[in-house]
Order: structure tokens, then sequence, then C-alpha cells
């Protein structure tokens, strides 16, 4: 499936690991419609690893594990979909997946077509025990062109942890999107690794093709699967910040949060139209990287119709005063031009911006995301 802009949706894995089964899928369906989220674009329920049985049975297929989906795939399927939700499923490039149940290796093709028999919309497709002689690039390709067989549309989702440079061949396999990093873990430390990891190499994200820096951990303060040593959670402010930046970063927006019970001030957050809208957009340009140091970070993105986003994004626990200049951008402050920029979450007027902009009193932990055109000075 080609899509224009970042696929958005929910993915089981951050909160339940292997702890899946039909009725919280269900739940989940409820909560993503009940919520507001499908209303807002997350669109996609994922079921990640652990769906299955241990073993393929005797003529080769994967097995729903009938103690966790009694009803079976097709029927979670149908259920999904009758919520005008899409449905979503996991499997690995090597004989195992990452929790050591079956692999599509050397299978792809019988477990594409099982795949596109229960209806899915979309397929996580994982790296562990990839042989070392087979390529990532040519599995990728391969289960690329086995769900393209099934002549259903579904949306690949590579998944091999930014390995092999994979951001020069992905968009080569006809990948929708393609994680860049290893595992996100609910912490500042986790998430702001993976986005200094990603700032240059952004490059080749447009529409079709995205880089997926990983499931949000919004909301999920130190509870589910992905809190562990350091890793406790976050605060209201880090996850704000968390979710601006991979809103602004043109990355798929996948829900990691327990959607059924998280906090009515967390969905507000994750739907903010504004965001959810830079995200996006139509051109679905990466940004452009004004700076970046350890502290705090500020990129420009182009949207369509002409129009520009500025993010500031700090990551240092004090009260900052900054500097923003946009002459980084490229604009002379002499070319008689400037960004009349509008805060897009107070609606404050900044003004036409030529040059240097000095912010004081900046919170910890906060963003500042301001929109608009270039006029004449
Ligand atoms: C890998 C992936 C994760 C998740 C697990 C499941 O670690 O990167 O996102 O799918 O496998 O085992």
């Amino acid at each position: 499936m080609f899509k224009q802009t970042p696929p958005m949706g929910w993915n089981s894995w951050n909160t339940f690991g292997k702890d899946i089964n039909e009725q919280v899928i269900r739940e989940t369906a409820d909560a993503m419609v009940d919520r507001g989220f499908l209303a807002a674009g997350y669109e996609y329920i994922v079921i990640d690893d652990c769906w299955s049985l241990r073993e393929r049975d005797k003529d080769g297929h994967i097995v729903a594990d009938p103690e966790k989906f009694p009803s079976g795939m097709k029927a979670l399927a149908d259920y999904v979909h009758s919520k005008g939700l899409k449905f979503g499923m996991y499997s690995c490039d090597g004989p195992k997946t990452c929790a050591g149940y079956p692999g599509s290796f050397d299978h792809e093709f019988t477990d594409a077509h099982d795949f596109a028999e229960i209806g899915i919309d979309y397929l996580k497709y994982d790296n562990c025990y990839r042989p070392s002689y087979m390529p990532a690039r040519v599995l990728y390709n391969r289960m690329s062109m086995a769900l393209k067989s099934t002549g259903r549309d579904i949306l690949f989702s590579a998944c091999n942890w930014g390995e092999e440079n994979v951001e020069n061949w992905i968009r080569s396999t006809g990948a929708g999107l393609y994680r860049s990093t290893s595992d996100i873990y609910d912490s500042l430390g986790s998430f702001s690794e993976i986005l200094f990891s990603q700032l240059e190499k952004m490059g080749s994200v447009g529409p079709g093709c995205f880089n997926d820096l990983d499931m949000l951990i919004c909301g999920m303060h130190g509870k589910g699967n992905v809190a562990e040593g350091e890793h406790q959670g976050c605060t209201k402010e880090q996850y704000a910040l968390h979710f601006a930046l991979w809103a602004f970063m043109a990355s798929p927006l996948m829900l990691g949060c327990d959607v059924r019970t998280v906090d009515d001030e967390t969905v507000k957050m994750l739907t903010n139209p504004e965001l959810i809208k830079i995200n996006q957009d139509i051109e679905a340009r990466p940004p452009f990287v004004m700076h970046s140091y350890p502290g705090h970070v500020m990129l420009l993105r182009h949207l369509a119709n002409d129009e520009y986003a500025f993010g500031l994004f700090v990551f240092s626990d004090w009260e900052r005063e900054l500097v923003t200049e946009f002459a980084e951008t490229g604009l002379s402050p002499s070319c008689g031009y400037g960004f009349h920029f509008k805060d897009i979450i107070t609606g404050e007027d900044i003004g036409i911006v030529t040059d240097d902009v000095y912010m004081k009193n900046i919170p910890p932990f906060s963003y500042k995301i301001w929109r608009g055109k270039i006029e004449k000075a």
C-alpha cells in the first residue's frame, strides 16, 4: 500500500508484550473509536509478536494460539474492520520471531496468502534469526513481493532497527515504513537517543515510505512491557515533548499505551489536531535541521501550500533562555522577507521574524511550534 502521509495507529507490544488476546484487541478497537483516536487519524490496530502457537501445523501454516484467540484471527479482523479500523499483524524475516514463535523465512508466500485471507491491512516484519547469508534487503523485498502477490492492499512495515543502512534501500523494496533504531523503552533517555540518532538520517523520508521512530510511549508511566532498568516512565511534559517530536519528524504515529485506560489529558495530547496536521502534511518532507545540541534542537519543516513550521524542542531540566537564529534556515536577515508565524498551541501571533528571536523562561522539557508563511518584512 502506498500512503501519502505517515501511518497512524496502535500496536500491542509496548503495553502488552506476550499477554495479548482477542478480548484486549476488541476492547482496544472499541476504545480507539469511543475515545476519538480513529477520528483523529489513528486507523491501524496492529497485533505484534506472540500471537501464534510455537510450531507450524503439518501443512506448514502458522496457527493462531487458540487460547489467546479462540474465535480465530479472521473473526477478529472482521470485528476490527466493523469498527472502521484497519487490522495489522506481525511476522519476521527469520525462521523464528524475536520472541521465538514461527517466522516467515522460506514460507513467505504461504504466510502472505494466509495473512491476506485473514484480511490484514498491515504487516510488521521483524528481523530476528535472519540467516547470516541472507541480506535483510533481499528478505524484505521478498516479503513485500509475497504480500503484493495476494492482491490485497497491505501496508508493509519493515522493522530491521536501522541495520545495513536501511534508509538507503528500504524505499526500493516497496515498504511503507521502516524502523530505524533498536526498541524504544519508557524513558526520556530512550526517546531522545532515538531522536538524535535519526536527525541526520531523514533524507529519504517522503510520501510512500516513512522513518518509523518506534511506537509511542506516551501515557505509559512505567507500566507495561517496555519499562525496565532505568526506563521507568516519563513526566507528562516529557511525554508531550516526545509526541510533538514524533509528529514534527513525520514519523509514523503508533500508539503504545493502553488506550482503554489512559487518562483523558493524554488522549487530548495524542489527538492534538495541530500536531497531527503537521505530521500528516501532504508533502511529507523531513525536517531541515537548523541546529541540534544535547539540550535543545531547532528544526524547520517545509509544508504544503508554501507554509513552514518551526520547532524548538528542549531536553534540559532547567529553565532556558534561547536565541532562534532564523539565518540558520538560509533566510538572510537583509533579504527583506521573514516568517510570519503563529504559535500552534497558544494561537499567539509571533509577527514577522527575520533574524534572532530571544526567548525567555523556556520551561524544562518543553517545545514550541510556530507555523506560517514567508512574507515581506
Ligand atoms: C523486536 C521489535 C519490537 C517488537 C519485538 C517483539 O524487538 O523491534 O518492536 O516487535 O521484537 O518480539
